[in-house]
Order: C-alpha cells, then structure tokens, then sequence
C-alpha cells in the first residue's frame, strides 16, 4: 500500500508533464453541454481538479478573514473558488480555457455564489495578482519556480497555498497531509509571502546589519565598537522576530518601519528601528 501511495504521485505527476501534447492531438471541441475529461489539455499544463477534501484543507490553511480576496491560478472548473465564496470570501480565478471559465461560472452559479466569484479568461504569467491576500495553486514545480518572483513581490502576509506541489528551495511556512489512502493529491502546503527587511536599520540599542533569504534573516547587531550575532531570525509575513545578546526582539515591519517590544528576562519594553538602507 506504502508503495502504491509513493507511485501514483509519480505517475500523476508524469501525465500533469505529458498528457498535454497527447490530449492535444485528440483536440476534444465541443460546444453546448461543455463537459470537462480529465487530464484534458491546458496552456502549460492539464487539468486534473483538486480532491475537494484537499480543497477543504487548502482553505482552511488560508486562514480566512472576511478582506480575504482569493485568487486560484489556472481555475479548471473552479472548485476552489467555489469553494472559499461558500466561506463569505471574495474570490477570483484565472484560467486559460475559455470553456473552462464559462463552465465556472455555470458552477458557481449553481452554487449560489455567482456574486461573489469572478472567472478571468487569462494566461497566469501575465495576469495582474497585485489585489490577492491568498493564491491557490495546483500546477507544476516548474510552473511554481517562474511564477516565485511574482509571488514574492507580493503583499507581505500574502498566504500561498499548493496542492502537492513545492517552491524549491523557498521552505514552507505549514503543510498539510490528508489521511486519506483513495486520494493521491494529498498534500497541502502554505507559505506566506515575507516582508522585505534586508539591509541596516537603526535603533535606540543598536545598529542592525541584516541578511534575508525568504523568510529567514540572520545578521549583527552593532552596539558601540561591539559585534552580536542575531539567532533564530524569522518573518511570517510582516512579523518578525528575532533574539540577540539573549533579549528576544519581536516586532511588526511596516516599509521602512520596525515598531514592538524587546524582552530581557521577561521584562518587555517598547522597541523600534528605522531603516538606513
Ligand atoms: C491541474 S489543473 C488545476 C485546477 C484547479 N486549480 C484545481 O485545483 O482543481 C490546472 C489548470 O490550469 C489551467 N492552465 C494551464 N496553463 C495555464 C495558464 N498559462 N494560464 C491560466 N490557466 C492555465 C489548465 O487549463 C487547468 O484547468
């Protein structure tokens, strides 16, 4: 069963790479009663739905609040969008095959949610993601690879939130497995998109020399003619925290703005730094 479990990912994996050049030779066009097949031909890559109980965890890993605007990349028949409307959340997708969209938004009229979906007939690379707080996505590793510069210029706390599928070498924030032996899409895994806070900041205790590689910051703290090291540097999303010289320094980074409290042996007091740099 162990075996079984490792394989269909691989297999479903190859036909999500080779199923689109194949399908393409049958080019299904029908027209009235649109239904979807399965492993049917996308721009870069098939469709294939997400398992609706992974579309459930993917969501609730969202956290959702009621700003939450949602945007699914490459829609298929839009069950993710669907499915965070249901939640009261505003939600958009984008995919290529207008078939597909007008298939979407038949659905989520059905649905009841037609008010609260928006179906975009557009290329993912280009498309324009600058208003979502969360991106879903199930594509391709390499798909996940291109788009990263564009996830990562998003908002800091942007949620991103894949089915299966990783961001290299950018380590996730949380991941979900389904207990599930039937669904071979079992994973979720969610990232939040860091602030950015590279650079030399000043505060009132000292001068911060930092170094950023997604959301893990290491650097120095200058005190005088005096070198600390920083430890356990972490952004979720606009929160950063941090520990020198064994005062742990937890704080909200707004642009060019740290402002939260440093805590010396249990002792909290209000702490800020402005950027240099
Ligand atoms: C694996 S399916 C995922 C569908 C849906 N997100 C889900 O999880 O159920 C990928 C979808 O991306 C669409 N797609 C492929 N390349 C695209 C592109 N460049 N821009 C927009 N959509 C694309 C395909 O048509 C297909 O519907």
């Amino acid at each position: 069963m162990k075996t079984r479990k490792f394989l269909m990912p691989v297999f479903l994996g190859t036909m999500l790479l080779f199923l689109p050049g194949l399908v393409f030779c049958q080019s299904r066009v029908e027209t009235g009663n649109y239904q979807p097949e399965l492993g049917q031909a996308g721009k870069d890559v098939i469709w294939y739905p997400t398992p609706m109980s992974l579309v459930d965890t993917m969501i609730s890993m969202a956290k959702l609040t009621p700003d939450d605007f949602l945007i699914d990349l490459g829609s298929g028949d839009g069950r993710i969008v669907i499915a965070a409307a249901r939640r009261g959340i505003r939600a958009e997708g984008v995919e290529f095959n207008p078939k597909m969209v007008e298939f979407s938004k038949e659905n989520a009229a059905r649905e009841g949610v037609a008010g609260k979906t928006n179906f975009v007939k557009a290329d993912f690379y280009e498309y324009d993601l600058s208003k979502a707080t969360v991106i879903t996505m199930f594509l391709l590793p390499e798909i996940n690879r291109k788009l990263r510069p564009k996830l990562l210029a998003l908002k800091p706390g942007t949620r991103i939130i894949t089915n299966t599928f990783s961001m290299q070498d950018w380590p996730y924030d949380d991941m979900k497995v389904i207990d599930d032996e039937s669904i071979s899409w079992n994973t979720a895994y969610l990232w939040i998109v860091p602030a950015k806070v590279e650079g030399t900041w000043k505060s009132d205790i000292g001068e911060l020399i930092l170094t950023q590689k997604f959301q893990t910051v290491s650097g120095t703290m200058k005190k005088g003619w005096r070198y600390y090291d920083i430890s356990n540097g972490k952004l979720l999303g606009n929160m950063f925290s941090f520990t020198c010289n064994k005062v742990n320094y937890k704080c909200r980074v707004e642009d060019n703005l740290m402002t939260g409290t440093a805590e010396n042996n249990g002792e909290l007091t209000p702490w800020k730094a402005v950027k240099l740099e």
